[in-house]
């Protein structure tokens, strides 16, 4: 298995500009926000995929051997880098997000890259996981409200096949113990329960992706399994 496979030979996707502002599906100002940040830049968080999910599921190729019929899901997943490399990475790709513009944009860069995403637009507010589906389930920068963090993070177990994995990357806030957004480690560790970290670290670091994530932030790095 391959973790790095050649870029396609052209990554670029025109991404048309329209002087409206972006009528989101959701019609709430949380999705219309994020539209309008997606469609202010032709890539808000780059190309390429986030470095701990990449760093991770490297670790992953050498148990699992290869990722071909293995089923993924991203959450938040925005533009679509961490789908669409998994994808080439042979994983079954579903990715959720509530833009419109970032689906549309993901959706096309993937076919450019030869490869399939299944995006519903979904507002993960609401959302019920499909039960023992997954053998993956990622979150690249996704930091809702604590009801909504704890809603969802609490069915993982439920989500993942037995030995499934979760690999998320956030913000984290440490200046503030009751940050709800952005809360670090411990936290997470209790609002994934009953899965076990395999490794987890808040810590600073230098974000180079896109025009979003740049310079120094404190994040919170962890990847949990589920127990058989
Ligand atoms: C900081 S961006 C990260 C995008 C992507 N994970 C990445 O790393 O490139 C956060 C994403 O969360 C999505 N999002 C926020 N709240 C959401 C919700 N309630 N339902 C679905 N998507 C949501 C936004 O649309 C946005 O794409």
């Amino acid at each position: 298995m391959n973790p790095h496979p050649p870029k396609p030979p052209e990554t670029t996707v025109n991404v048309p500009r329209v002087k409206e502002k972006p009528s989101s599906v959701f019609k709430n100002t949380q999705a219309q926000y994020w539209d309008e940040r997606y469609q202010s830049v032709p890539w808000a968080y780059g190309q390429e995929p986030n470095d701990f999910l990449l760093q991770e599921v490297e670790s992953l190729g050498s148990l699992w051997g290869n990722f071909s019929g293995r089923r993924v899901l991203c959450l938040a997943d925005g533009e679509g880098r961490n789908g669409v490399h998994l994808a080439r990475l042979g994983f079954t790709v579903t990715c959720l997000d509530f833009s419109n513009q970032a689906r549309a944009k993901a959706l096309r860069w993937a076919e450019q890259c030869g490869v399939e995403l299944d995006y519903p637009l979904v507002d993960l507010n609401g959302y019920e996981f499909e039960p023992q589906a997954w053998d993956l389930i990622v979150s690249i920068f996704f930091q809702p409200p604590a009801p909504t963090r704890e809603r969802l993070y609490a069915g993982l177990s439920h989500a993942l096949k037995d030995q499934g994995r979760f690999i998320l990357e956030a913000k984290h806030d440490s200046t503030n113990a009751k940050s709800e957004r952005y809360p670090g480690g411990l936290t997470l560790q209790q609002n994934i329960k009953p899965l076990q970290a395999v490794r987890v670290k808040d810590c600073v670091r230098t974000l180079n992706e896109g025009p979003f994530h740049q310079g120094s932030h404190q994040v919170t790095q962890l990847h949990a399994q589920k127990m058989a």
